[in-house]
């Protein structure tokens, strides 16, 4: 593959030639794939509607690409290394030959069981490879693959089959994560429940809890397996697919209360997820390469699975969790496995830091080469933490932004080429146009300003629609800013054009490296029985980046606010997953609001944050009393 960027002169010069001619651009770094057709046309857009539509005419399969193709030469190299969550557990490996067989049968097993292209499936699994090659066999068929993180709740995964309307549901009968086992199967019955358009349940065993097999509707992966290999359904020729045919749908929070399945599609997905994993983290051949995301976000989808395997690496893939057994787990697998390239979120390298450096200190952390990080912000103080004392001073880090909608890396530096600047994504990769504006829109020319973040030129990756509702892809994204994406991110370029990315500038708290709407906080907070009105806001956490905090208005006055709490906290896990718990309660008589009735978060962030020496201009609250017992009942 060679359109690794080696340079810093040579990225200057491939930025410039990929923004005077993208298309010129895109296509040469699209013959780097394989193609059953090639395109007519390499880009036809607007954001007016939108239309994005890159490569059309032609057409392709992403699996041929991310494993048919490396058979000649790699065939025995691994393509996945998975490490359990157990450390007593034995590790596995598929090479590209056996991923490849896997992939088919499974493939086999979905067409058996009727699904066929277009066709939409969840897929609820722990971090095991049978997640990765259920999610591969949905692509080599042309099934529309939903991955829903294994940490939402029934409720929640009832509203993202719903919204697309799955007839497969995907899952395990648990999951191992830490110490806990999840009982994976059992929330799916209860999201069935709601789901009538699931035919099928695919269960694969791995936890070996007792679950409900329902009679016609739900059957063993291992047994589905065994049945495509008696009718001697081994290969599986991959659906060729038009360059614009839907690859997964995957659901994030934004604004409003309802999530979003953000769509992309699989010939630009394919080209963009590839050439920033290569460039980004300049991979070479035989790399061990570990991404410590789950597969159910977008750092899983783009940096485990598509943009890793269609580069012909090794993908490490690890099914537990940072601090099982202890805090040194992650340094005990690069220091197995001689790990080259480490990618992983502030939030784990925060909590690390504060376990101590005895979990570092005997590991062999010497194979490492590169670190990435992803999520959110990265502080200063975790930056250099991760530089000195996983990096050992020798490692580029990659802080790399980027979003569920934009499918890959958008402003990171490129190991080794890029210098790095502590909290700074730097600069943005070869194709992305990158624009701050001011509130009204304008545009902010020149260094050392800030503004809001936004995109005037479309790339490979992008979003095409948000599923089955595209007036709400145009609402979100293109509508704030006229002929702009904005990406709902503030930013600063300092005096030497390198990008700092400040955080959410929208009602969206960034938990964990997790996107979590305040919206839906709210909605599920004020479903508990006694709440009147809620307000929810974030406000920084040491580990968590953001922590979620919710100004309650209850009904009555409680007997016991800790137990409420509880009790509240409870809710929102069973409406949305424990991943949304809000950290602090507050409860409250009222809520700061304008005389129109619209709160005033900014009022109610500030006290959050702990700064209330200057909240602003309060001059239009309804009662300015009600915020004077906020500010002395804060916790
Ligand atoms: C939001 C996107 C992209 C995969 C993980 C999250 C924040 C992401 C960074 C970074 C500062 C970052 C932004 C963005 N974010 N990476 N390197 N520095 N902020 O995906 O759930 O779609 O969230 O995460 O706020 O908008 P996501």
């Amino acid at each position: 593959m060679n359109f690794q960027i080696k340079s810093f002169l040579e990225y200057q010069e491939t930025y410039q030639k990929s923004v005077t001619n993208p298309e010129a651009f895109w296509a040469e770094m699209a013959e780097n794939f394989v193609w059953r057709k090639k395109w007519d046309e390499v880009l036809n857009w607007n954001f007016k509607d939108p239309k994005i539509e890159w490569f059309s005419g032609a057409k392709l399969n992403i699996t041929e690409n991310c494993i048919d193709r490396h058979l000649a030469d790699k065939g025995d190299q691994p393509a996945i290394i998975w490490e359990a969550n157990d450390p007593q557990e034995h590790h596995r490996i598929l090479t590209y030959k056996q991923l490849h067989q896997k992939v088919n049968l499974f493939a086999n097993v979905l067409k058996n069981n009727g699904v066929k292209k277009g066709d939409r499936i969840c897929i609820y699994m722990p971090m095991v490879p049978e997640l990765a090659i259920a999610v591969l066999a949905c692509a080599r068929i042309g099934a529309i693959h939903s991955v829903v993180f294994g940490g939402f709740s029934a409720q929640s995964i009832a509203d993202r089959i719903k919204d697309a309307q799955c007839e497969m549901v995907i899952t395990a009968d648990g999951g191992f994560r830490g110490a806990k086992d999840i009982p994976l199967k059992n929330v799916i019955d209860d999201a069935l429940v709601q789901c009538p358009s699931v035919k099928t349940v695919i269960v694969l065993t791995r936890t070996r809890t007792p679950i409900s097999m329902i009679k016609g509707r739900d059957k063993w992966w291992e047994d589905e397996i065994k049945k495509v290999e008696t009718l001697g359904l081994i290969d599986c020729e991959p659906e060729i697919m038009d360059a614009e045919d839907k690859l997964f749908i995957l659901y994030t929070s934004g604004s409003t209360g309802k999530p979003k399945g953000v769509v992309h599609t699989c010939a630009g997905y394919m080209v963009y997820a590839a050439y920033t994993f290569q460039n980004v983290f300049q991979y070479q051949p035989k790399d061990i390469y570990f991404c410590t995301a789950d597969i159910g976000w977008i750092t899983g989808h783009s940096y485990i699975i598509y943009g890793p395997l269609a580069q012909g690496a090794t993908t490490l893939m690890f099914e537990g969790v940072p601090t099982y057994p202890d805090a040194g787990r992650f340094w005990d697998i690069v220091d197995k496995f001689k790990v080259n390239i480490l990618y992983t979120a502030p939030t784990a390298i925060r909590s690390l830091m504060q376990s101590g450096l005895d979990y570092v200190k005997d590991k062999d952390l010497s194979s490492l080469k590169v670190l990435g990080s992803v999520g959110e912000p990265i502080n200063e103080e975790a930056w250099n933490w991760y530089n000195e004392n996983i990096g050992k001073g020798n490692c580029p880090i990659v802080d790399t932004w980027w979003q569920t909608e934009t499918g890959g890396i958008m402003i990171s530096p490129i190991a080794g080429v890029t210098k790095t600047k502590p909290c700074y994504a730097t600069l943005p990769l070869p194709g992305i146009q990158i624009e701050l504006v001011d509130e009204k829109g304008q545009v902010i020319e020149g260094n050392d300003v800030s503004g809001n973040l936004c995109i005037k030129f479309p790339w490979p990756g992008m979003i095409r629609t948000t599923y089955g509702d595209h007036e709400r892809c145009l609402q979100t994204y293109f509508a704030t800013y006229e002929n702009k994406y904005f990406t709902g991110d503030g930013c600063l370029r300092d005096e030497d054009g390198y990008y700092r990315i400040t955080g959410r500038v929208d009602d969206v708290i960034n938990v964990s490296g997790h996107r979590i709407g305040t919206a839906e906080v709210e909605n599920a907070i004020n479903m508990f029985t006694d709440v009147v009105e809620s307000a929810v806001v974030g406000y920084p956490h040491e580990i968590k980046g953001q922590g979620i905090y919710a100004y309650v208005i209850l009904n009555d006055h409680t007997e016991d606010e800790e137990l409420t709490r509880k009790d509240i906290a409870m809710t929102v896990s069973r409406i949305i997953g424990a991943i949304a718990r809000p950290d602090k309660i507050q409860f409250v008589k009222g809520l700061p609001k304008t005389r129109s009735g619209k709160i005033m978060r900014r009022i109610l962030r500030k006290i959050a944050e702990g700064d209330v020496s200057n909240l602003g201009d309060t001059s239009t609250l309804l009662d300015p009393s009600v915020v004077e017992q906020i500010k002395n009942e804060k916790l």
